[in-house]
């Protein structure tokens, strides 16, 4: 049972900033979805990066101790619907394809982010 954890086979710290760095943008800036950071202070959006960056790593396997909130108690009342959520996904996507990410870690990825749509998106 040598097999590397997610988190080194991303490329660490180094390759999810990389994905956090692409991914942040992105939806901040897209078209609906950026409602969900409008009238957020740099400092804001800085702090919720480390904390997205913090959360994947701990995730991944990494050695990241993550601070936040958890994914229900931080996205409630939001009310972050189904086409938010694939929207996002597609975002994702878009993110990984620009870094090259594998097919393999590609698909670990998405399935993890799966994982937690029942705690963010709100019926
Ligand atoms: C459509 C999907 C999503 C939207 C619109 C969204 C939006 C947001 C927003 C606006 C915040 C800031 C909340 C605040 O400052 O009070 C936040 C926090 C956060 N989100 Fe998301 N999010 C989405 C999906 C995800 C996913 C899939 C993950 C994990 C892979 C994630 C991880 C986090 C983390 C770690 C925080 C920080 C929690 C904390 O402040 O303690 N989000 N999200």
């Amino acid at each position: 049972m040598n097999e590397k954890s997610l988190y080194e086979r991303l490329g660490g710290f180094d390759g999810i900033t990389a994905f956090a760095d692409d991914l942040l943008p992105r939806l901040q800036s897209d078209a609906q979805r950026g409602r969900f950071w409008q009238s957020r202070g740099d400092d804001g959006i800085k702090r919720e990066k480390q904390l997205l960056i913090d959360y994947l790593s701990a995730s991944a396997g990494g050695p990241m101790y993550y601070t936040g909130r958890d994914m229900k108690l931080s996205h409630a009342g939001m009310k972050i619907s189904e086409s938010d959520w694939s929207v996002f996904l597609g975002h994702a996507g878009d993110t990984m394809a620009v870094l090259n990410v594998p097919k393999q870690e590609c698909d670990d990825v998405v399935a993890f982010v799966l994982s937690l749509k029942a705690d963010i998106v709100e019926p």
